[in-house]
């Protein structure tokens, strides 16, 4: 016979994710359990799927207050389904790229710094990301 409901020991073994960490999970909204008559916390299976939601949108980088808001846009709080997974992993990919986008530039802007050391709030890209000046490129424009 399959249990409807996991202990917190099971949940941990099953999802590869540490009791405190699904603590903490729990205390931010991330997951839900009911509690027995003995005061032992129970969660739904259907937390696994939620729980693989949570791991691979932080294998992402997202914030845990992102994915919470996520998963609290579901209707009734649901385990995402096929259809919320294709439709968050979508998102979340369109997020990753422009963080990919950012750093990418941040990474270009960085190049010019190396051996130059002016840190100018008028030149330096990474000091002023809105300066005109670094518009035209990184390194000191000002002699
Ligand atoms: S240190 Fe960043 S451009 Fe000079």
């Amino acid at each position: 016979m399959v249990a409807k409901e996991l202990g917190v020991g099971e949940l941990a073994e099953r999802s590869g994710i540490a009791v405190s960490a699904l603590h903490f999970y729990e205390v931010k909204g991330l997951i839900h359990s009911v509690r027995t008559g003995g005061n032992q916390r129970r969660y739904a299976r259907s937390v696994l799927r939620r729980l693989a939601v949570i791991k691979v949108a932080q294998r992402v980088g997202l914030p845990l207050a992102d994915i919470a808001r996520a998963l609290d846009a579901l209707p009734s709080g649901r385990t995402p389904t096929v259809a919320d997974w294709r439709r968050l992993s979508a998102a979340w990919k369109q997020e990753l790229e422009e963080r990919i986008k950012t750093l990418t530039q941040l990474r270009d802007q960085l190049d010019g710094c190396i051996g130059c050391g002016c840190l100018s709030l008028k030149a330096c890209p990474l000091r002023n990301a809105d300066d005109e000046m670094a518009q035209q490129g990184a390194g000191p424009h000002f002699d």
